[in-house]
């Protein structure tokens, strides 16, 4: 992958930076997509066994036993260079959003500070509440302390709406930035996917980093077709050596 000159000015000159991110951008950590071949997690469950309200309802420990396994899997989890690169250039920058669809909490671990959880995190839990009670025996299922109420995973299910003020907040982002990037997602799943066209349609620039082409792929600005842990670190040393140059 070469970074031509165009966009080397254009991370140079940045200075409020807006990243749209994905699972690709874990997957060099060690926790798996959901669509990709193989390795998905959609390839190999059933999303509507497991990540619809629906299904909780009808069996919450088989969810609860599936979202236990993945809270593990992330907390093992080291941040990638791709995460490390992405906290490394906020310290370059004015201001730098990342706007996720990750539940792992990552960007976080490695230093970014702004980020817009759009999809929840895994390792917090809330309230279940749903019209009719879960039908199972709920012996050992997590409660609330307090109040004794079911508890799921926070995280958003499949017919679930956005955590309050998280999409008005990403589109603000988007809008606001200089430069957008969209990275190591499918740009598959709405509302999330539309972000970047935020910033298209106000002619602010975006750059696409995936393994694959996406439907993104034909309106990005720039398309950087290959891993996010190996671009990202490089398009940050761009940006940083630009701003040795300018001080
Ligand atoms: P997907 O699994 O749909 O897409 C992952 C994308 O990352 C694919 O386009 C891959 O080509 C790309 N990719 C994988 N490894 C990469 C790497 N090392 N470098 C660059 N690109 C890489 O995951 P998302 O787009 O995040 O929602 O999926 C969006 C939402 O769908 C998820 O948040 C989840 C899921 O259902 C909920 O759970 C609500």
């Amino acid at each position: 992958m070469r970074i031509d000159e165009g966009l080397q000015r254009l991370v140079q000159g940045a200075a409020r930076v807006a990243v749209l991110t994905g699972a690709g951008v874990s997957a060099e950590s060690g926790v798996p997509t959901f669509r990709e071949a193989r390795s998905g997690f959609w390839e190999r469950f059933d999303p509507e066994e497991l990540a619809t309200p629906e299904a909780f309802a009808r069996n919450p420990r088989k969810v609860w036993a599936w979202y236990t396994q993945r809270r593990e899997q992330a907390r093992r989890a080291e941040p990638s260079p791709a995460h490390r690169a992405l906290a490394q250039w906020e310290q370059l920058l004015e201001w730098c959003c990342v706007v996720t669809q990750n539940v792992d909490g990552l960007h976080q671990r490695a230093g970014s500070s702004h980020v817009i959880e759009l999809h929840g995190n895994i390792h917090r839990d809330r309230r279940f509440e749903a019209d009719t009670a879960p039908a199972e025996d709920l012996d050992g299922l997590p409660r609330c302390p307090e109040t004794g109420a079911l508890l799921r995973p926070d995280v958003v299910w499949f017919g679930e709406r956005l955590p309050e003020g998280a999409l008005e907040a990403a589109k603000e982002a988007m809008r606001s930035a200089d430069l957008v990037l969209s990275v190591g997602t499918s740009a598959l799943v709405q509302p999330a996917a539309s972000l970047p066209l935020e910033a298209l349609e106000r002619d602010i620039p975006v750059v696409e980093i995936n393994r694959e082409p996406t439907p993104l792929t034909p309106v990005a600005d720039w398309v950087l077709q290959g891993e996010a842990g190996e671009i990202l670190p490089q398009l940050v040393t761009a940006a940083g050596s630009g701003a040795k140059r300018a001080g």
